[in-house]
């Protein structure tokens, strides 16, 4: 989280940007071409992208995360403009009064009472000087990504808020702010002398249905998605949501976000009552309906054993069907010969193995890929409610072409 506009927003990204940077450079991608991002989160592909001069789309369904990498394309703008607005806003600040009384009660434990009111002031002075302009999106960014650094609650792996656990290094928000604009300034001048203008674009839409509404056909995708291994991605932010009256509480996260998403927790797969039937009956899962219709049972079956509680059988059973379906849009979106690489994890929730990077691969074929080839990275080990099981678990590269 070093380089230069990277580290505007902290983000779960699956891999890092130099990473990407030689994957492009193995497959001679050229300025000309276009490089897709079908789960764009905040946006690496798309900055990396950016820097090297090549033309980038990104599909990302979760709308403050969209909005986060949308705020990171605009660095081709004045910086001046973006410190101007900065210092208007910190100077209007100081006349709000500040009131953190309606603030939901997540937010209300997470700041101490003094830091709460410098941020609402903050908060209020940007909503009375908002405009459509790329430094009003700039200084919005710098405000939302300092929320955590000036907050005492701490942060699980991954990116769960604990306000009941407190971290000892907490930064003023006023410092915060400053030192995040300055960073920002800095890194726009960085990049504006590598790059004349962005040309990236990012969806904010569903990769299970964006082919339509993008014009260009695609050389090269390279994606991390969500694993089957109940991570909330909609619960990831729900800290920033908060704060800025998007969401009140866990119960709105559904509706504002996950319904959005793939189906990769069980929190997503119970809420929507998926059924096992209507799920192998998806004409997507076709391909490895046998192997996921055994798996799935076996999941049911170690379900009731667990007091029925977690709805595993339904997750993997419509993360299949979900990948499937963002398969196909790719294989229509992508150009023939099109190369596709996938950073990519297989489960095993409760236990039962899944073997997520053998599935992809399949459905990939079955969607109108030619040919694949799966390259282990790392062996891991996930902890499922707080036990570990015993299944290796691997995380790897899988290289889809045709
Ligand atoms: C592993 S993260 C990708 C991170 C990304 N590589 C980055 O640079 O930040 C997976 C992303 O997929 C998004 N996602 C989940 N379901 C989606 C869908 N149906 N369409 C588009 N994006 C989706 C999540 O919100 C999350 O940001």
């Amino acid at each position: 989280m070093s380089l230069p506009i990277h580290r505007w927003f902290r983000y779960s990204a699956g891999f890092a940007a130099p990473w990407v940077e030689e994957v492009l450079s193995e497959w001679y991608i050229q300025p000309g071409q276009v490089v897709l991002d079908p789960f764009a989160g905040s946006g690496t592909v798309l900055v990396v992208c950016d820097s090297l001069g090549i033309s980038s789309v990104g599909v990302e369904a979760h709308p403050l995360v969209a909005r986060i990498s949308k705020a990171k394309l605009l660095w081709e703008c004045d910086r001046f403009r973006v410190g101007a607005f900065a210092a208007e806003m910190l100077r209007r600040s100081q006349g709000q009064k500040p009131d953190i009384s309606s603030y939901p009660s997540l937010i209300q434990r997470s700041f101490a009472t003094e830091v709460l009111k410098t941020l609402d002031s903050l908060k209020s002075a940007w909503l009375s000087l908002q405009n459509s302009s790329p430094e009003s999106e700039l200084v919005w960014l710098a405000l939302t990504s300092i929320l955590r650094l000036a907050s005492r609650a701490g942060t699980a792996q991954w990116q769960y808020i604990l306000p009941n656990k407190t971290k000892r290094k907490v930064i003023h928000p006023i410092e915060a702010f400053q030192r995040q604009i300055e960073t920002m300034k800095s890194d726009i001048r960085w990049m504006q002398a590598k790059a004349k203008r962005s040309l990236a674009q990012v969806v904010t839409g569903d990769a299970r249905a964006f082919a339509e509404s993008i014009p260009q056909k695609i050389d090269a995708v390279i994606t991390s998605p969500p694993y089957a291994n109940n991570y909330d991605y909609a619960d990831a932010l729900r800290f920033e949501m908060t704060f800025w009256g998007d969401v009140a509480g866990w119960g709105d996260i559904h509706e504002a976000v996950r319904r959005y998403l793939i189906v990769s927790s069980s929190q997503h797969s119970s809420r929507e009552r998926l059924k096992v039937d209507d799920l192998l009956e998806s004409d997507a899962v076709v391909p490895i309906r046998n192997e996921l219709s055994n798996v799935m049972g076996r999941l049911a079956q170690v379900r009731e054993t667990h007091g029925g509680k977690k709805h595993y059988h339904t997750m993997i059973g419509a993360y299949c069907r979900d990948i499937s379906l963002v398969l196909r849009q790719l294989r229509l979106a992508c150009k023939p010969g099109a190369r596709m690489c996938w950073v990519i994890g297989d489960s095993a929730p409760y236990g039962v193995y899944c073997p997520i990077e053998k599935w992809i691969a399949q459905l990939a074929l079955a969607a109108g890929f030619k040919c694949y080839r799966f390259d282990k990275l790392r062996d891991r080990n996930i902890k499922w409610k707080n036990r570990k099981h015993r299944v290796p678990l691997k995380e790897g590269l899988l290289w889809i072409e045709g």
